[in-house]
């Protein structure tokens, strides 16, 4: 059932375009957002909406980071990402005008289930991001976007990361267009992006040799850090928990602002440090600002890996190492960019031998507290 692959956790990364485009499928319509009322709230619900909060747990979590700045960019509604298990010990605030987002790929994990339901009771509305037909959290919503990703058998998430980002995306243009927040030509430039999405992953998936190299190379290192600005940051946290879960090797993911509040502090000559770049394009502060970290880190002796957008050239001088991924709206790079990860990880851990399915200590989904 591997289909020739070595590993679910392969097969699923590869699966990454198919994916995508399952969760597109049907929900586009003349380039606007087909949700149905069904699928999340109604309209009169989507408006008087004055907070959003999604519950998650892990990579799960991460996906939610990179949504958040879509939806309060888009439907200019406060959103915020809580952990699913600190969420239900909080105290939160919740109304009647509150949607708990709660994003899963099982369905099943038992946090982001009783953040869920502790939403419920305290009167906030409820939607489910959820991959796993008829599972308990999209049951006990009152809406749920699927994502359509397929089955998920390694332990470690990759695609489903990719489809839980994009229902996010579509959930904000919908509520972008049912609050008036959003023309539908400005809704349609995002949607051919987010439908070009799954042949560009297809292209990077394809020139993926570079990577491997790498990670070969790479077999015997102790730490790897990973930076990134914006919707990098979910990206580089995504890139270090994947490395940690399925290699044993210590990393950990910054914000770039962070690096002057201490981490640059664990730079030391020969420090592998991955960078995912913003677009020089359409994020041309936040690509200078984080050129900066890197001089900063460079300057201490760190290696730099950098993921970058196929047309920067501005970042050449600055890397040791460039992958490259396509162009896209900032707001889906982060579906774009967490690909090499991903199969850094995959490849690091394949070099080192282990079983890249089943990690030592994790299950598939945490169905106890
Ligand atoms: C990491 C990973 C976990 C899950 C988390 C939530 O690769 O797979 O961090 O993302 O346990 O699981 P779901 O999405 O099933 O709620």
């Amino acid at each position: 059932e591997k289909g020739g692959w070595p590993s679910f956790m392969a097969k699923e990364i590869s699966e990454g375009p198919e994916a995508i485009r399952n969760t597109l499928r049907a929900r586009i319509e003349d380039g606007v957002i087909a949700l149905g009322e069904n699928e999340t709230l109604t309209d009169e619900q989507l408006k008087n909406l004055d907070r959003i909060i999604i519950v998650a747990c892990g990579t799960a979590s991460y996906s939610a980071m990179a949504g958040e700045y879509a939806i309060e960019e888009w439907a200019r509604v406060p959103v915020e990402v809580e952990l699913a298990h600190e969420f239900r010990y909080s105290n939160p605030v919740l109304t009647e005008n509150t949607l708990v987002i709660s994003i899963s790929q099982s369905g099943e994990t038992m946090d982001t289930k009783m953040a869920v339901q502790y939403a419920a009771e305290h009167g906030a509305h409820t939607l489910a991001i959820c991959n796993t037909q008829g599972s308990t959290i999209p049951r006990e919503s009152d809406a749920v976007l699927y994502i359509h990703a397929g089955p998920e058998v390694a332990v470690a998430s990759t695609k489903a990361f990719l489809a839980q980002v994009v229902g996010q995306l579509l959930f904000g243009l919908h509520l972008a267009r049912v609050r008036g927040t959003m023309t539908d030509d400005e809704i349609r430039t995002v949607t051919a992006d987010l439908e070009a999405l799954p042949e560009q992953l297809a292209f990077t998936l394809e020139n993926a040799d570079d990577v491997r190299e790498l990670a070969h190379w790479m077999s015997d290192t102790r730490s790897v850090l990973f930076l990134g600005r914006n919707v990098g940051y979910p990206v580089a946290l995504e890139g270090a928990l994947k490395l940690k879960e399925i290699s044993y090797i210590h990393a950990e993911g910054f914000a770039g602002g962070e690096l002057k509040h201490g981490p640059i502090a664990l730079i030391e000559p020969g420090q592998v440090v991955f960078v995912v770049v913003p677009s020089p394009r359409t994020q041309p502060t936040m690509h200078s600002k984080l050129i900066s970290n890197i001089q900063e880190i460079r300057a201490r002796g760190a290696r730099v890996i950098a993921v970058a957008e196929e047309g920067d050239a501005a970042v050449l001088p600055y890397a040791d190492i460039v992958l490259r991924v396509g162009t896209t709206h900032p707001m889906l790079s982060a579906v774009l960019s967490v690909v090499p990860l991903h199969l850094f990880a995959l490849e690091l851990a394949s070099a080192k031998g282990l079983d890249v399915d089943q990690p030592r200590n994790l299950a598939k989904s945490v169905t106890v507290e």
